[in-house]
């Protein structure tokens, strides 16, 4: 295909990753590598987000997006706003349409991490600045573009290599579904038969592999899944907001397990992601996640890099 030409990110929302095109996402990540090596350099980034401020609206726990997005603002020469939904009076009933219209009055872009993906594109639709999704039930679009920036690195490109996602049909594996349907990658997904990927996001990255060439297969074997894979992936099998099923889910994710045995069916240079926090014993045996196939640590680093590169270009 031909490549599509970039125009400007500036004022665009980063809901799910389906806004973007491909062109798009890959100069996103051309931007991230070249702010981690400024970075590294010493580089001073201070003046790209001078007299701007982001907010950042937490209705669930976070470790990485938070710190992330506000040292990644800092770094940028702007100001970050925490704000935990349970102090706004969003919190006690205030429609999150009003919300969206007297934060666009004070701030210059925004990053919401809630349960619901309509209320992240409620929130944009009433916001007349840049929303970004920081994890909803349905996607996680800031994680993946760290996972594609971390494989990368690691394996030089994309192109040919055969990714593996093992584990609950959750957020994250809905955001690599995205991504790997744009960006034409072959992406092999083992659930359980109870815990598949969500119907509808299935077909559009159906929708989206079409038109790419990606292939995409949803199965039930692990195994078939991480055969030959150079990259394996898992998250947790169970998610924020879903701790009242968390014992049926450890029963039916067992045979779901990163481990020893799992990986001997991957390509012996296979590298291992998970976006964390991790639960070792559970979804990866501490051998793989603290082994030399790992690249976690750099996969939450790059969390920093590709947030960076969101900024610049949208705000
Ligand atoms: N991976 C990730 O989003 O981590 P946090 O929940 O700590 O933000
Ligand atoms: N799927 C996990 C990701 C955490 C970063 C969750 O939603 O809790």
């Amino acid at each position: 295909m031909t490549p599509e030409p970039v125009k400007s990110l500036k004022g665009r929302d980063l809901l799910s990753l389906t806004e973007f095109t491909s062109a798009e996402i890959k100069c996103l990540l051309d931007l991230a590598a070249e702010l981690k090596q400024r970075q590294k350099r010493g580089e001073s980034q201070a003046s790209t987000l001078t007299g701007k401020t982001l907010g950042m609206i937490f209705q669930k726990a976070s470790t990485r997006t938070r710190v992330s997005f506000e040292v990644a603002t800092y770094q940028l020469g702007g100001y970050a706003l925490y704000l935990n939904a349970n102090d706004l009076q969003l919190g006690r009933g205030e429609t999150i349409a009003d919300t969206a219209r007297v934060l666009s009055r004070y701030l210059d872009g925004l990053v919401i991490r809630t349960y619901a993906q309509e209320d992240v594109e409620e929130l944009a639709l009433y916001a007349n600045i840049p929303v970004i999704n920081g994890l909803s039930d349905l996607y996680h679009p800031c994680q993946v573009l760290a996972d594609l920036q971390t494989i990368r690195e690691h394996k030089g490109d994309l192109e040919g290599l055969k990714l593996a996602y093992v584990g609950d049909g959750n957020n994250v594996c809905h955001s690599l579904l995205i991504a790997a349907a744009k960006l034409d990658l072959l992406f092999f997904v083992a659930t359980p038969e109870e815990y598949p990927p969500a119907e509808k996001v299935i077909a559009l990255a159906g929708q989206i592999a079409r038109q790419t060439g990606s292939q995409i297969e949803i199965l039930n074997s692990p195994v078939e899944a991480v055969a030959n894979a150079d990259v394996i992936i898992t998250d947790v099998w169970t998610s924020m907001g879903q701790e009242a099923s968390s014992k049926q889910r450890r029963k039916a994710f067992a045979p779901y397990q990163v481990n020893a045995e799992l990986v001997k069916h991957a390509r012996p240079d296979f590298i291992f992601l998970h976006c964390l926090p991790a639960h070792r014993g559970e979804e990866v045996t501490a051998d793989i996640i603290d082994g030399p196939h790992a690249v976690v640590w750099d996969e939450a680093e790059n969390r920093l890099h590709v947030q960076k590169a969101i900024l610049s270009l949208i705000l």
